[in-house]
């Protein structure tokens, strides 16, 4: 009985070894190269493509104030709060003939926002606007005379820089005449 067994385990024994010999070598290999894996840094891995940026809006291009003017005043004939106005020549009106006039807001009720702006173009010597009248409100600057800052400049042609020509104290005796529309004469629409 024995005998016909023995080269059966002669051969199981020869196949256990060497099966035993493999996954030893297959483990060597293994171990070999799991260093070498781990070992990669994190740094090296390629990164995720990151999202493409949205495409900018385009954007209008900035309107720029005109030189010599507060730059609050930029692309004020773009405004849209106030009435386009033309003073009739005889109105005996002080800053020319005829005058635009402009504003970043209208009235709330009785008076205009914080941060308002109202600009007015007089004409003189062709030039449709020689002289910029302004009137800025800034809340709390100056409550006596509701709170506008007031300046006017004037230009000599159209290629020079405005200067100041004159503010505040000056226009608060007429302006004084509209305290009850908020200092401002011209009307809403
Ligand atoms: C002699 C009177 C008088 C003086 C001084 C005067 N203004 Fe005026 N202003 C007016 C009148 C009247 C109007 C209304 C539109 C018009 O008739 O020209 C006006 C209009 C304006 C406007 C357009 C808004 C509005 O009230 O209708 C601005 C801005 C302005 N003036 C700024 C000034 C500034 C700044 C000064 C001082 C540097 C000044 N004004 C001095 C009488 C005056």
């Amino acid at each position: 009985m024995t005998r016909p067994l023995m080269p059966i385990l002669a051969l199981l024994i020869a196949l256990v070894l060497g099966l035993a010999a493999c996954s030893d070598d297959s483990d060597e290999g293994a171990s070999a190269d799991a260093p070498a894996d781990e070992s990669t840094p994190a740094a090296e891995m390629p990164e995720p493509d990151p999202e493409p940026a949205p495409e900018p809006e385009p954007e209008p291009p900035a309107a720029v104030a005109e030189p010599g003017l507060p730059d609050y005043t930029a692309g004020y004939r773009d405004f849209s709060g106030l009435v386009s106005l033309e003073i009739p020549e005889n109105s005996g009106a002080p800053h020319g003939g005829v005058k635009n006039v402009f504003a970043t807001a209208d009235r709330e009720g009785a008076t205009f926002p914080d941060g308002a702006v109202v600009v007015k173009e007089g004409e003189r010597g062709g030039d449709q606007a020689a002289i910029v009248a302004i009137m800025r409100k800034v809340a709390g600057v100056d409550p006596e005379h509701g709170d506008w800052e007031y300046i006017e400049y004037s230009r000599s042609d159209p290629q020079s820089p405005y200067t100041v020509l004159a503010q505040d104290q000056v226009c608060w005796g007429c302006h004084m005449g509209a305290i009850d529309n908020d200092w401002v004469f011209t009307p809403s629409p």
